[in-house]
């Protein structure tokens, strides 16, 4: 047997729901302290491909991520997922870079996240063992959550979101703490995800990662998006000077870029 087919036992199986796409996005505007800081974005998110989402800090790359996922609501501008104004439930999925997980073992918090996305406690039982393989945590199924190391909680975190069987997979910088072995292990379960039929798009400002998981780059700058390119095309040949200008280090948020009305 494929050890893909190993990690994910047939009850685990990761189905996308095709009435979710395409998620259309129409001028998504946020504003706070009085700057415009996510200006206006236009795109559409599409199923398969792997996006990386690129640019400096302070772009409004985690911004637009939470806009995305309905965590804040946007100041103006519109999404709709396959023709409806909200997701249906546990249809996005997000992770961040510091995972918030309950003061309970590595086991329960897959339990219990598994009963808020509605699964009966008979079937549990068999999918709390699938995910911690998934996530290469076994050993550690006893262990309470927070006393895991940065990467395993990482892992932890990332499989309690595939739990959701969501069809869009949102992680702001899953891995900008971990050491090489760490993010190979978050790498494979992006890999698995989208294998599974799972959109990801993630955060990353590591050029290797997005070039090893990343099917495309979506560049932002200033509250903007300046270019969507496939990868190797971004990091060859960049459509737009300023992510000409990113990939050489050379570029930084003007400090009035956002500033409403200027
Ligand atoms: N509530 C707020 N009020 C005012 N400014 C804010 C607010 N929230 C975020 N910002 C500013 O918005 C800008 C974009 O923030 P965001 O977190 O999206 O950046 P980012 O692209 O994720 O950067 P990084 O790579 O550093 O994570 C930043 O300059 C930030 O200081
Ligand atoms: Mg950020």
């Amino acid at each position: 047997m494929p050890e893909a087919a190993l990690a994910l036992a047939p009850s685990v199986a990761l189905t996308g729901d095709d009435r979710f796409w395409p998620v259309e996005i129409n001028g998504l505007t946020y504003a706070a302290g009085g700057k415009v800081l996510v200006d206006g974005l236009n795109f559409r998110i599409v199923q398969g491909p792997v996006t990386a989402i690129m640019g400096p800090n302070g772009a409004g790359k985690s911004i637009t991520l939470r806009l995305i996922a309905g965590l804040i609501a946007p100041s103006a501008g519109t999404m709709s997922y396959g023709g409806a104004s909200m997701p249906g439930a546990n249809q996005i999925a997000v992770v961040f870079q510091r995972p918030v997980l309950l003061r309970r073992s590595v086991a329960a918090n897959l339990d219990h996240a598994l009963k808020t996305y509605g699964v009966d406690r008979d079937q549990r039982r068999d999918r709390v063992k699938a995910l911690l393989a998934l996530g290469q945590l076994e050993d550690l199924a006893r262990q309470p959550a927070r006393v895991l190391s940065g990467g395993e909680q990482q892992r932890l975190a990332l499989v309690r979101a595939l739990a959701a069987e969501p069809c869009l997979l949102l992680l702001d910088e899953p891995t900008a703490s971990l050491d090489p072995q760490a993010t190979a292990a978050i790498e494979g379960l992006i890999a698995r995800a989208k294998a599974d039929g799972i959109k990801v798009m993630l955060i990353t400002h590591d050029r290797g990662q997005a070039q090893r998981v990343a099917d495309d780059v979506l560049f932002m700058h200033a509250g903007r998006i300046v270019e969507q390119t496939p990868t190797d095309r971004f990091f060859d040949r960049p459509q737009s000077p300023e992510a000409a200008a990113y990939n050489d280090g050379r570029l930084l948020l003007p400090s009035n870029a956002s500033n409403s009305g200027s």
